[in-house]
C-alpha cells in the first residue's frame, strides 16, 4: 500500500483567505477560511486593491492556523497546493508567493491549481466510489460552466454563459433591490417567504436543445419590472416585505430552474445519467430542490459539493492537490499566476 499523503491547500484567488490540510484528498484534517465580505459590501462587490492587502494581512495565520488544527507539522506536509488561476492577480500573486515560500523552505512539492477544476473536486468529494464520466455544472459568481468530466482531472467544456455568470446575476439583481452583497445569499434569505410563480419570468434556454446560458436578459427583465409599467420609477426598492420577497422567489427560481433544466439536457444530450454540481451557487437550496425535482424525473443521480465546500475555500484545493500529486503532476518554482 501507498504511504498517506497529507496535502496543504491554499486559496487567495478573490474575496476568501483560505488553508486547509486534507488527508488522501478526503479526509478533512482542518479548513479555515477568512472571508473579507464585510470589507467589500459597502462598495457591493470585491474592490481588488482591498483583497489584495487582506490577504497580505491574512495568508500567514491563515497557514499557520490549518497547519496547527489540522495536528500536523509543515515537515509532515506531501505536497503544497495552490490556485494559480484563474482570479484577481494581485490576490493570486499572495497566495502563490506563500505556497512558494514554504515549498523551497520545507523540500516539499508544489502543486498548481486551477481555481474551477477545484469546485469540480469538491463535488466529487461525498461520493464514496467515483463511475465516470459525469456532466459538471460549475456555478458561481465567475462562471456558469457545463462539462463533461471523465478523470478529477480531465474536464471538456461544453457549455458557458454568454454574458453574465448566474451568481453575478443574483448579485446584481440583489443590488437593484437593494438587498446587501453578496446577492446570492440575500436573495436566497428573503425568497424564502415568497412566492416563485407571483412574476412569472421567461426562462432563458435559449432555444431547445442549447446548452448555454445567458442571464443578463433577466436581470433586464427584473430591472423593468422594477420600473413598473410606466418606466419612470426611480427608487429601485419594492414598498413592502411581501413584494420584495415575492419577487426575490420569481428571480430566484427563474435563476435556478434555468440551471436545473440545462444540466438534465446536457445529461439527455451526452447520455451520461450522473450529475455534479459545485461552485457558490450550488450553496442554494431552491437550485437543489429544482435538481433533485428533475433528476428524479430523468432517473439522473445528481450530487452537490457540500454546502460548506461551495464557496471559495482551501479543502478542495487540497483535495485536488492529491489527485495532482498521485498523477506525477508537480509545478516548478517559477509557477506564474494568470487572471484567465
Ligand atoms: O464560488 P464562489 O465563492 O466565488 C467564485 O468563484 O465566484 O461564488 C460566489 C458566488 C456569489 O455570486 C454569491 O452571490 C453566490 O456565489 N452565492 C449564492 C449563495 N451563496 C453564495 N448564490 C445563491 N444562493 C446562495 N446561498
Ligand atoms: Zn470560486
Amino acid at each position: 500500500m501507498s504511504e498517506a499523503k497529507l496535502i496543504l491547500g491554499i486559496e487567495s484567488s478573490c474575496d476568501e483567505t483560505a488553508a486547509s490540510v486534507v488527508l488522501d484528498g478526503r479526509e478533512v484534517l482542518s479548513s479555515v477560511v477568512h472571508s473579507q465580505i464585510d470589507q467589500h459590501a459597502q462598495w457591493g462587490g470585491v474592490v481588488p486593491e482591498i483583497a489584495g492587502r487582506s490577504h497580505l494581512e491574512q495568508i500567514v495565520p491563515t497557514i499557520q492556523t490549518a497547519i496547527s488544527e489540522a495536528g500536523v507539522l509543515p515537515n509532515d506536509l506531501s505536497a503544497i497546493a495552490v490556485t494559480a488561476r484563474p482570479g484577481l492577480l494581485g490576490s493570486l500573486l499572495i497566495g502563490v508567493s506563500a505556497a512558494k515560500s514554504m515549498a523551497w523552505a520545507f523540500e516539499k512539492p508544489l502543486i498548481d491549481i486551477h481555481h474551477i477544476e477545484a469546485h469540480i473536486y469538491a463535488a466529487l468529494m461525498p461520493i464514496p466510489s467515483w463511475e465516470f464520466p459525469y456532466i459538471t455544472l460549475v456555478v458561481s459568481g465567475g462562471h456558469t460552466s457545463l462539462y463533461q468530466t471523465d478523470s478529477p482531472l480531465t474536464h471538456t467544456l461544453l457549455a458557458c454563459t454568454r454574458d453574465d455568470a448566474a451568481g453575478e446575476a443574483l448579485d446584481k439583481g440583489a443590488a437593484m433591490l437593494g438587498l446587501p452583497y453578496p446577492g446570492g445569499p440575500s436573495i436566497e434569505k428573503e425568497a424564502s417567504s415568497g412566492n416563485p410563480k407571483a412574476f412569472p419570468f421567461k426562462l432563458p434556454l435559449m432555444g431547445p436543445d442549447s446548452l448555454e446560458f445567458s442571464f443578463s436578459g433577466l436581470k433586464t427583465a427584473l430591472l423593468y419590472t422594477l420600473k413598473g409599467p410606466g418606466g419612470k420609477r426611480t427608487d429601485p426598492t419594492l414598498p413592502g416585505a411581501k413584494n420584495l420577497s415575492d419577487l426575490c422567489a420569481s428571480f430566484e427560481h427563474a435563476v435556478t430552474e434555468t440551471l436545473a433544466q440545462k444540466c438534465m439536457r446536457a445529461c439527455e444530450q451526452k447520455k451520461i445519467p450522473r450529475l455534479l454540481i459545485g461552485g457558490g451557487v450550488a450553496r442554494n437550496s431552491r437550485l437543489r430542490e429544482r435538481v433533485a425535482h428533475h433528476a428524479s424525473q430523468h432517473d439522473i443521480q445528481a450530487t452537490f459539493a457540500p454546502p460548506e465546500f461551495c464557496t471559495d475555500n482551501a479543502v478542495m484545493i487540497a483535495g485536488l492537490g492529491y489527485a495532482k500529486l498521485t498523477n506525477g503532476d508537480i509545478a516548478s518554482l517559477d509557477l506564474d499566476v494568470a487572471a484567465r
